[in-house]
């Protein structure tokens, strides 16, 4: 079978890439296990090429409909539609925001409508998804979506998109409402949501990092194993198990940079590494982004569907130690 993976060259599309080529096979459409013949990874920038003749990298534009189409072509059984600008810059670029995430997203529905079969697509949504005066403590599938953000917004309206495509019958779509994903690797990104990963990462690194947001600041965080994890799981349910609602917030731990520090402590401890500070560096503007997020979110519905829980903070810290450093 052909998968295509839009943000293919990101940090959970690669993740996603290296697991299913390790998986070797996924359900097709006729519902049986088939094995993975091409992964087609197609993203605006790859920092490098990978060694395995089953996959193809695409450079190009997710907002460049015919670039879409021709990545996709009529025989793509699974897509993964994870492309993206993040919300910092949607935040900025309200413009490019509209054309990268929405009408990306777009692009992608209309090319998988437009393949023989009926492939199966997984959209990777956010729980920016919540915003405001409907949200609750722990928000949940029922609750009302009502973005506080452009990169929300677009979030939800792909979520619609994809019930509405699902309901029509043009793919078997389905969405996955991502909580803030750690640790991930590499240098601070323009999310606003980037102090979550180097909170952790940058004193695992012995260096200093600045915190934008309170030390009490809650926040719904899961580790990226149990992510890309639960993408593929979301993927393998059978459609007659899913209802008219095809959005799922994945399950969380509510984390604190309190929280952060103690667990960091621990894992120094053990393994004897010298850590780095989390150093108060207050913004306003980035504050102002992570007040209309949910502070916790509640996943049993994503659970009741066999998808997994994250691991203890601990073991996420651990795993990334062990991953990257
Ligand atoms: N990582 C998180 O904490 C988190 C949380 C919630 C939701 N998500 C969602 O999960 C998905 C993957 O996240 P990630 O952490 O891997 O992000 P990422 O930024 O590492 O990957 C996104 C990829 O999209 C690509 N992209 C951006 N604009 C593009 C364009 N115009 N055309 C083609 N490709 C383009 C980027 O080059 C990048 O490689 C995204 O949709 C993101 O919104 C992530």
């Amino acid at each position: 079978m052909k998968i295509i993976i839009t943000g293919g060259g990101g940090f959970l599309g690669s993740r996603l890439c290296a697991q299913l080529l390790d998986r070797g096979t996924l359900t097709g459409p006729s519902g049986q296990n088939e094995s993975i013949r091409e992964i087609v990874l197609f993203d605006a920038f790859f920092a490098r090429p990978v060694d395995d003749p089953r996959v193809r990298q695409i450079a190009a534009d997710i907002g460049e409909r015919d670039a879409v189409f021709a990545a996709v072509g009529p025989d793509a059984a699974a897509i993964f539609h994870l492309a993206s600008m993040v919300s910092g810059e949607c935040e900025e670029r309200f413009d490019d925001a509209l054309r990268v995430n929405l009408e990306g997203g777009r692009n992608v529905f209309e090319a998988a409508r437009a393949v023989a079969g009926k492939p199966r697509v997984v959209f990777a949504s956010s729980i920016a998804t919540y915003g405001g005066e409907a949200m609750v403590e722990e928000n949940h599938d029922r609750t009302k979506l009502t973005p506080r953000t452009t990169y929300g917004m677009t979030k939800a309206i792909c979520e619609l998109l994809v019930n509405d495509h699902s309901r029509k019958g043009h793919f078997d779509g389905r969405s996955a409402r991502l909580p803030t994903v750690i640790i991930r690797p590499g240098k601070p990104n323009a999310a606003a949501s980037s102090w979550a990963s180097g909170m952790f990462r940058e004193p695992l690194n012995g260096i200093d990092c600045p915190l934008p947001v309170r030390r009490t600041q809650c926040h719904p965080m899961t580790g990226y194993r149990t992510v890309i994890d639960s993408l593929i799981a979301l993927h393998e349910v059978p459609e007659a198990r899913l209802g008219d609602d095809r959005g799922y917030v994945l399950p969380a731990h509510r984390v604190t940079p309190e929280a952060a520090a103690a667990v960091l402590r621990e894992v120094a401890r053990e393994r004897g590494l010298r850590l780095g500070e989390i150093v108060d560096a207050f913004d306003a503007r980035i504050q102002g982004i992570v007040d209309n997020w949910p502070v916790a979110v509640d996943g049993s519905r994503a659970v009741a569907l066999g998808l997994p829980q994250p691991p203890p903070l601990q073991r996420i810290v651990e795993e990334y130690v062990k991953d990257y450093l």
